[in-house]
């Protein structure tokens, strides 16, 4: 990724750092684009330590105002963009507040969708007329295999993530022609800060653990295929909706036959 211009939307925290981490590791110079402008220049601090070059932006990506800043001081500082790994979410929100679609309320949907599925067309759509004048990029959308597969409660924000992954193979019609890749992944459980309450409660943590067959990833598993994603060796691939999952989606239940008919 040497001389490649990165901004990671929710850069300051779990994959969105991770990512950060890995592409400046890389050779990438970095824009840590975060809501909360204090962890963001805590990740450049790092960032820098380490020898790499990056700037903290502070986004609210649900603000068209504020993305269409963000991108302009990444293009001021950086003169181009050649990646956007796009993390973005508050997972409290979600975690706290999806529910079940008939005890879902309506504000909470407006909540999920405006910030899950209209912060990606917000942010995807200023970072695009930058690719798009340049005539390359890539895009990488962070969704989750709760779009893939139902997760019971999670009605908003499995839809917004549901939106993103259908985006980005229409994203990917319309831009790939002139240069710009488009992808998703869809990352299965990640110990990211906010996730740890579910590791915390046993019964909750051998659950997830039964779904991942190579166990519960870390951010760093999750930047890695980014990194791929974001360099000229996937300079093919586009359109596509990546599972990282330890697995989650290539079964349907941890059930053994062979002690069931082969006994
Ligand atoms: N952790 C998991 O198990 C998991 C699984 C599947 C998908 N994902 C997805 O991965 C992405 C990153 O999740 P994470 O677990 O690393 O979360 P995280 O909470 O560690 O990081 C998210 C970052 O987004 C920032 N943010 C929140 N609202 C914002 C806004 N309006 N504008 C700009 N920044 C904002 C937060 O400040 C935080 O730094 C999310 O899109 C999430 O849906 C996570």
């Amino acid at each position: 990724m040497k001389g490649k211009v990165a901004l990671i939307t929710g850069g300051a925290s779990g994959i969105g750092k991770a990512g950060s981490m890995l592409m400046a590791r890389e050779g990438a110079k970095i824009v840590v684009a975060d809501i909360d402008a204090a962890r963001a220049e805590t990740v450049v601090r790092e960032i820098e330590a380490a020898g790499g070059e990056a700037l903290a932006v502070r986004v609210d990506v649900r603000e068209s105002a504020s993305v269409q800043a963000m991108v302009a001081a990444s293009v001021e500082r950086f003169g181009r963009i050649d990646v956007l790994f796009h993390n973005a979410v508050s997972v409290p929100l979600v975690n706290k507040h999806d529910r079940r679609i008939t005890e879902l309320p309506e504000e909470t949907w407006h909540a999920i969708v405006g910030l899950v599925l209209t912060g990606t067309f917000l942010t995807a759509k200023y970072v695009a007329q930058k690719m798009l004048e340049q005539r390359s990029g890539s895009i990488i959308l962070t969704a989750t295999v709760d779009a893939l597969v139902g997760q019971a409660g999670l009605d908003a924000y499995t839809a917004a993530k549901g939106g993103v992954v259908s985006m980005t193979r229409s994203m990917a019609a319309g831009l790939s022609p002139e240069g710009v890749r488009v992808n998703a992944i869809c990352p299965g459980f990640v110990k990211t800060p906010h996730q740890s309450v579910f590791l915390d409660d046993d019964k909750e943590r051998a659950a997830i653990e039964s779904l991942h067959l190579m166990g519960i990833m870390d951010p760093e598993e999750v930047a890695a295929f980014a990194v791929f994603l974001a360099s000229d060796e996937a300079r093919s691939m586009t359109g596509g909706i990546h599972v990282v999952d330890s697995g989650y989606t290539a079964f349907k239940a941890n059930i053994d036959p062979a002690a069931v008919f082969k006994r």
